[in-house]
């Protein structure tokens, strides 16, 4: 049974639906739902789900070194397999990514390599493109820069904002993080592609 970590800023949408797919017949299991902010709405969530919660508050800490040598410690207690960012808004340093390297994913609101950093919409949007979508990726050193195991598409449409876009979004996220998730836990390899749900042209 794998350990999964959670990692969350705000209101922990994809983090709900990661620990409800794992509530059936799953090969992993959420240990600990962490957040930088002691106010992100996610923690009542994790804790209304049996959930172990923790807060590293970043602003608690001087330097991004320090900061992130409590949070491998707060992880390190629960032993994760996976860490999971969801919605997770703090950039982590090399030094963290090479102390859980191959371990940790992230949900980014974009097709990459497209659109890594912020605005992801916004940029979509100015650029005509006539899809957008979110990415589920390995993280590295590079900043929304590792092998992407999964992908989910939506079109955009005329008159989108960056709001409607990113709802659109979301709910792909929401089928991609979990389907992501569960293929990794397995230990299986192979890239997701969801194409967009019935109905949405
Ligand atoms: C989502 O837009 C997601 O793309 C990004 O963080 C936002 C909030 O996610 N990673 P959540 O509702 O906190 O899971």
């Amino acid at each position: 049974m794998k350990r999964v970590a959670i990692l969350i800023s705000g209101g922990g949408s994809n983090m709900v639906r990661l620990a409800e797919d794992m509530r059936g017949d799953h090969p992993a299991r959420p240990v600990l739902v962490l957040a930088n902010d002691p106010d992100a709405g996610g923690l009542a969530k994790a804790a209304a789900l049996g959930i172990e919660t923790a807060v590293v508050d970043h602003r608690d800490f001087a330097a991004r070194a320090a900061f992130e040598a409590r949070l491998t410690e707060v992880l390190e207690a629960a032993a994760p397999d996976i860490i999971c960012l969801a919605g997770f808004m703090r950039i982590l340093t090399p030094a963290f990514t090479a102390r859980w390297a191959g371990r940790v994913l992230n949900i980014h609101p974009s097709l990459l390599p497209r659109y890594p950093g912020l605005d992801t919409y916004a940029r979509a949007i100015a650029a005509g493109d006539a899809e957008a979508g979110c990415s589920v990726h390995e993280v590295t050193a590079e900043l929304d820069g590792g092998p992407v195991l999964g992908q989910a598409r939506v079109p955009v449409r005329p008159g989108d904002t960056p709001e409607t876009l990113a709802a659109r979004v979301l709910m792909q996220e929401h089928r991609l993080y979990p389907a992501v998730l569960r293929r990794v836990a397995d230990g299986e390899t192979g890239r997701i592609d969801l194409p967009p749900p019935g109905g949405m042209d």
